[in-house]
């Protein structure tokens, strides 16, 4: 059993399907196709007004080239201590940013508050020397599987406006978070201050399927020659975008955000029973970050079922993982089967009635 992330499954039948079905024939190339357009056009409908999209083939592709066209090589770009941006892409957004530089900041279950954003924001010396704050990057859903309320990317799109500052949203669990709170595509991003969005379905079903849509539309002026340079700019570029076809055919794509949630929330009700189990933080969407007993932990690892470790970095102040207990991050996709997570809990159940009877 595989819980340690949601891109360790394939992609999903649809968009195989649609893979297979863009395959036929000739059609222009580097996304000058009818399907490419037609997927550019699918995007406006879903979010509600024209967007500019661009198809890339990884997240960090998305984020770096998004942040790119946000922040000056000068600029200061906001974000979570824990973000993806700044923990997990080898300085790819600095290195596309061209010396501009990324500070993280504290917050629980890897978010950020409005009032702590503006608080470092207004805290910056404004001197030529200091670097000035160009961009705010959150992660919907977090790195520590939280979601932003719409009251949240609210305030946060406010304090952005009031600094100047352009608000990018890495939505490599997008859909995840949008089912999450039940909203529109549109309610969680541009209507509450969004700028760009770094735009995930790989881990949602895809094969390699991201794309950064962008809602002002000064920050895409120069995205397709950033994204060119980049080498992303695909060749074959209806193979990309027709996997969009295939995710956003039949809400596709919000089935499978709901299973993998609903599979975390089984998870994470379950964990809830077992003896000295707990939560680091609540579960808001397809991840679940149990602090268990290193004896657990082991027989769980023995038992050939795969995780990770978490840092404790964004434990509520209150709470704190003893010695004897570890913080671990299980991750469900739309792939996650009821049985495999049933068989997880009995196992835990089992284990740690074994352990308290010796
Ligand atoms: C929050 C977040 N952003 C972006 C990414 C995308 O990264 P990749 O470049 O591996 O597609 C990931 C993948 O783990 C992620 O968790």
């Amino acid at each position: 059993m595989n819980f340690a992330s949601d891109n360790i499954v394939g992609a999903s039948a649809p968009v195989l399907q649609a893979i297979v079905e863009a395959n036929a024939g000739a059609m222009a190339a580097y996304g000058n196709d009818e399907i490419s357009k037609r997927v550019r056009t699918r995007f406006n409908e879903i979010f509600e007004r024209e967007v500019s999209v661009f198809f890339v083939t990884t997240g960090t592709a998305a984020n770096a080239l998004a942040l790119s066209s946000a922040v000056p090589p000068y600029g200061l770009c906001v974000c979570h201590r824990e973000a993806h941006i700044i923990d997990d892409e080898c300085g790819a957004p600095e290195f596309f940013m061209h010396g501009a530089k990324l500070a993280g900041l504290p917050g629980v279950g890897a978010k950020l508050r409005a009032e702590d954003v503006a608080a470092y924001l207004e805290s910056l010396p404004k001197a030529v020397k200091q670097m000035p704050p160009k961009a705010l990057s959150i992660s919907q859903v977090s790195e520590g599987g939280m979601v932003y309320g719409l009251d949240e990317l609210s305030a946060l799109g406010g304090v952005c406006r009031e600094h100047g500052l352009s608000f990018h949203m890495d939505g490599a669990r997008f859909a995840n978070a949008l089912v999450s709170l039940g909203c529109t595509p549109a309610e969680m991003t541009w209507k509450q201050g969004v700028d760009i969005l770094s735009f995930g379905a790989t881990k949602n079903g895809g094969l390699m399927a991201e794309a950064i849509v962008v809602f002002k539309p000064e920050l895409a002026e120069a995205l397709d020659y950033r994204s060119k340079r980049a080498g992303q700019i695909i060749s074959k570029g209806r193979l990309a975008a027709s996997q969009f076809e295939g995710y956003f055919a039949d809400d596709h794509w919000l089935a499978n955000a709901r299973h993998a949630n609903r599979m975390a929330a089984l998870l994470s009700a379950g964990l809830l029973q077992v003896p000295g189990v707990r939560l680091g933080w609540p579960s808001q969407a397809n991840e679940v970050f149990p602090i268990i007993p290193k004896a657990l932990d082991r027989a769980l690892k023995a038992a050939g079922i795969l995780y990770h470790g978490w840092t404790e970095l964004s434990l509520p102040e209150t709470e704190r993982v003893a010695d004897h207990e570890v913080l671990i991050r299980l991750v469900t996709s739309w792939a996650t089967r009821e049985e495999d997570v049933r068989r997880l809990l009995e196992l835990a159940s089992s284990e740690v009635g074994r352990q308290a009877a010796e």
